[in-house]
């Protein structure tokens, strides 16, 4: 059988020189180049199994080389290695389908070849046709390792790129949090449970990433199918959040973020007493700044109208005491400008 090819593009030769001794006892052919537009050659006019490429680089760029070999090759497997500040691009572009996996610097040597390793597998399991729950299994291992490399404002980059993937919330994320404050600051809550309470609020929702964006972003109705998936997201976010240190307290207040507290939420139907304060306060956040913005089955309802459902579900749904706070808090408050209908 042929060896695989592997062809790595990167501007610094030293970088070059590590990838090919970091696989010199397997079995693979190594291609590298310093050059972007002598790789998209050497695509042209060969089989190459996976590529790997820098995103920094001077002229084109490793995204440019990830979306043009994307369509001489679509077969090959794309990697690209990127810096810290380059997460929100390496996110948007997975999701995207642009690339396939990702691979933070300073690397780790063992992940960087499980990662090869995997994305040959891939390319088997394309050839046999089911690959839709390894992508989103690929998906949640290249979120925890962007999760994993992440500082705490990278956070926020991240909170983003899942917005560019489910166009209907954007600004959605910064919305909870700004609601989410409004309670927690009334309950006098030590310093540690406040900053969980932030994060949960941008990454409430990043198990999505595992979710078809074509799903996220239909129109109409829902089937059953599509519901369960959808269903799955707080339990992949938890998933995701419990493997990285700095958000592991985070984990559990993501998993109970659509939980209702007479037990008729998801993934689990807990009930309030079983619910952290933490989720609570988050849930109420959420479907307070999902009812006043446009979504693809409806417009945004006025403040008004959505105080008025959440008070209506107060106790039922809702913790009594959170929404008496967030009522009062918000009548404070001058409101924030209604989010534009979404392009
Ligand atoms: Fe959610």
């Amino acid at each position: 059988m042929k060896k695989p090819v592997i062809l790595c593009v990167d501007d610094e030769e030293n970088i070059l020189k590590s990838v090919k001794r970091l696989f010199i006892d397997e079995d693979y052919t190594i291609l590298t180049t310093t050059r972007g537009e002598e790789a998209l050659d050497i695509i042209k006019n060969q089989k190459v199994d996976v590529l790997i490429t820098d995103q920094q680089m001077p002229g084109i760029k490793g995204i440019d080389i990830l979306k043009r070999a994307r369509e001489t090759s679509p077969g090959t497997v794309r990697i690209m290695i990127t810096g810290y500040s380059d997460i929100g691009v390496t996110i948007s572009a997975i999701n995207e389908g642009e690339v396939h996996r990702y691979i933070a610097k300073p690397w780790d040597n063992d992940r960087f070849k499980q990662v090869v390793k995997d994305a040959l597998l891939k390319n088997e399991a394309d050839r046999n046709g089911h690959h839709a729950e390894r992508r989103i299994k690929q998906e949640l291992a290249d979120l925890t390792e962007a999760l994993r490399a992440a500082s705490l404002h990278t956070v926020r980059a991240l909170s983003n790129a899942i917005e560019l993937k489910d166009k209907y919330t954007r600004g959605h994320c910064d919305r909870v949090l700004e609601y989410a404050l409004l309670i927690a600051g009334k309950l006098d809550l030590p310093s540690k449970q406040v900053t969980n309470i932030r994060y949960a609020a941008l990454l409430h929702d990043i198990g999505k990433i595992g979710v078809p964006a074509k799903i996220l972003n239909k129109p109409g109705p829902l089937n059953e199918a599509e519901w369960k998936l959808i269903k799955q997201h707080p339990q992949y976010g938890a998933k995701v959040t419990l493997e990285i240190d700095f958000l592991r307290d985070t984990s559990r207040i993501i998993l109970e973020h659509h939980e209702k507290i007479d037990g008729s939420g998801y993934p689990y139907g807990k009930k309030g007493n079983d619910l952290l304060l933490e989720s609570k306060i988050i849930t109420i956040a959420d479907v307070f700044d999902a009812l006043t913005s446009d979504r693809a089955y409806r417009k945004a309802r006025s403040y008004k109208e959505a105080l008025e459902i959440i008070e209506e579900a107060r106790g039922r749904h809702f913790d009594e005491r959170l929404v008496d706070i967030f009522i009062r808090e918000l009548a404070g408050q001058t409101p924030t400008p209604l989010p534009q209908p979404r392009p």
